[in-house]
């Protein structure tokens, strides 16, 4: 079992395949970074997948594949099956921005993949032409049905953000609740790398917005999920993300890994080790022993701040596009 400093167990491994992204979300990546990191850096599937063996032979029980965004990354759907094929009952997921679900989803479905989140900030195609900086909408929507029909269990996640869309949130709302979905509205995290006119939506905001039109009632975390459930009139459930607060730190069961092979002990702060040495020689003791460290270091919570929650001091260094969010 996977124990961190502060004695929170750590079950769930989140792992970056790529940096790269096709869109250029204002939130996360407004501009093509200088450089990306050389593709001679990046570990193959195979090194990554060596990892995840060590990872999952000490506890983690949860993998979720993330990026930049992870399906520009050629054979992912061979990268799933080796983690299928391992440990089949594992809980393993996809965080996508759905563009290039529509030609995937099948065969990532039949390599195993358990279940997908979806990003999907607006309905309107030039609102969510404005956040991605590219006319991605009708794309996005036929891949959240062909996930659906190939059977992907499908979540979706919105960052409202003021004057941009955070007049959509009942619209998302229903069209979740049409499809029998369940959306997790996220709270802005402000970090150095994103468009810095941007003011995010606290929590309290955003359920205020579902109040126009709901009666909801609190439901409580899921585990040591970030996310807050709440449930509607009608029993349809919904979430929110809201690391303003950050009660959901206490249990926090989680690490992240690069595609550089970092391992990234919080998603706010800058600190990581590397592991891609221990992998090259096949060294487990040693790639265990970081990952010890690693866990030894976790830090006690993210320092984004409820009370100003746009301050310059508390803004992250970390790219969201290099951790996977
Ligand atoms: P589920 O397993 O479906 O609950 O997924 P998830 O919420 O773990 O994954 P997803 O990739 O959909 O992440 C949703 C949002 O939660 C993203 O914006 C993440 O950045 C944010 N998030 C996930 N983990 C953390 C965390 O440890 N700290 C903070 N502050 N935000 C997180
Ligand atoms: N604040 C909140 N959520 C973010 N994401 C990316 N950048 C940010 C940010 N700055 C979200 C994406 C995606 C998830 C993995 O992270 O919308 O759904
Ligand atoms: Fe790409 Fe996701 Fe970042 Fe948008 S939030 S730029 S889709 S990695």
């Amino acid at each position: 079992m996977l124990i961190d400093g502060h004695g929170r167990t750590v079950n769930y491994l989140r792992v970056s395949v790529t940096e790269r992204c096709n869109f250029r979300c204002q939130y996360c990546m407004p501009e093509k970074p200088f450089s990306w990191v050389p593709k001679e850096n990046l570990l193959s599937f195979e090194e990554l997948f060596w990892f995840i063996k060590v990872a999952i032979d000490e506890g983690v029980n949860k993998i979720r594949i993330t990026g930049g965004e992870p399906l520009l990354r050629e054979d992912l759907d061979t990268f799933i099956r080796m983690i299928h094929d391992y440990k089949p009952d594992i809980d393993l997921a996809l965080t996508t921005n759905g563009y290039l679900l529509p030609d995937v989803a099948y065969r990532l479905k039949a390599a195993g993949l358990g279940r997908l989140n979806i990003s999907l900030d607006s309905l309107k195609p030039h609102v969510a032409a404005k956040i991605a900086q590219k006319d991605v909408l009708a794309k996005v929507l036929d891949g959240i049905e062909r996930a659906l029909t190939v059977g992907l269990k499908v979540k979706i996640n919105m960052v409202p953000l003021k004057g941009i869309n955070d007049d959509e949130i009942l619209d998302i709302l229903d069209y979740c609740q049409a499809r029998n979905i369940k959306v997790r509205f996220i709270e802005y995290m402000e970090n150095r790398h994103a468009d810095e006119s941007l003011r995010g939506m606290h929590g309290r905001e955003i359920l205020d917005k579902v109040k126009e039109r709901h009666t909801i009632h609190a439901l409580g975390r899921e585990g040591a999920s970030p996310s807050f459930n709440y449930v509607l009139e009608n029993g349809y459930e919904f979430g929110l993300i809201d690391p303003h607060k950050h009660d959901f730190c206490e249990s926090c069961n989680r690490i992240r890994l690069t595609a550089e092979g970092f391992l990234i002990p919080c998603l706010y702060f800058d600190e990581a080790m590397s592991i891609a040495e221990h992998v090259k020689k096949g060294d487990i003791e040693g790639a265990s022993q970081v990952l010890a460290q690693v866990l030894k270091d976790k830090p006690k919570e993210n320092r984004w701040s409820e009370e100003n929650p746009n301050e310059e001091k508390e803004i992250s260094a970390r790219a969201f596009y290099q951790t996977g969010g």
